[in-house]
């Protein structure tokens, strides 16, 4: 008999068939993959980690008129339809409520070991080599400059810039990519976002570099 794993995998995989490219299929993977290296040493409930990694953005409120809760009922309705129990469900459903990066202003209402893990599997996918492209590819797609000189990323390092939507892609790693390493909740998670973190000081020193015609 398949797994419920597997029958979830094959569901997300069908369900974001047509994606864009940074919640495609592999940033799930990727996500899916961290949050169990992440689990191996804080040793959370399997199951739950892995249903949520599988389906923390199985709906995207940013492609559904803002619904925010259309990704956690499908996440629910499926799993009941492969018969997991009703506790599980009822926690990954909650984590997925409560992972985003606006929801983590807002002063977290729900927290658990393994809401913790996923998270920080899924900041991690924003940092580091993948965190760089994947910033990149927004940009492009959004249509926005590499990086402007007379708007300094000083300027956008309040809440408030994140919405701002013509800031040039460098921007982004000031409003949001270097703060992901403070914002970790395990330690194993830090960890991996240290190296990430300071993977990206090191491009950004050479992209101001190479932008200078050095
Ligand atoms: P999440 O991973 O929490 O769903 P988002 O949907 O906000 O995050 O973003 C998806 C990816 O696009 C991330 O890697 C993020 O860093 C990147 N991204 C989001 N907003 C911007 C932006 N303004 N400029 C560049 N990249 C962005
Ligand atoms: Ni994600």
């Amino acid at each position: 008999m398949q797994s419920t794993i597997q029958k979830t995998i094959d569901f997300v995989k069908k369900a974001l068939a047509h994606a864009e490219a940074g919640h495609d299929w592999f940033h799930i993977e990727r996500v899916f993959k961290t949050a169990q290296t992440i689990n191996r040493q804080e040793n959370g409930d399997e199951l739950v980690v892995a249903f949520a990694a599988l389906l923390h953005d199985i709906a995207d409120p940013k492609f559904n008129n803002g619904d925010e809760e259309l990704g956690p009922n499908m996440a629910a309705s499926f799993l009941s339809s492969i018969a997991v129990d009703a506790e599980t469900i009822k926690h990954v459903k909650l984590i997925i409520q409560h992972m985003s990066f606006k929801n983590s202003f807002d002063g977290a209402a729900f927290s658990s070991k393994e809401m913790q893990i996923v998270q920080d599997a899924d900041r991690l996918d924003a940092i580091g080599a993948i965190g760089i492209a994947r910033a990149f590819t927004y940009g492009g797609f959004k249509n926005r400059v590499l990086y402007d000189p007379a708007i300094a990323p000083e300027e956008h390092l309040n809440k408030e810039s994140y919405k701002n939507t013509t800031a040039p892609t460098i921007n982004h790693f000031y409003e949001k990519l270097l703060l992901l390493k403070d914002m970790m909740n395990t330690e194993a998670g830090k960890k991996i976002a240290i190296e990430r973190h300071n993977f990206m000081l090191t491009y950004l020193e050479q992209f101001y570099k190479e932008w200078e015609g050095k």
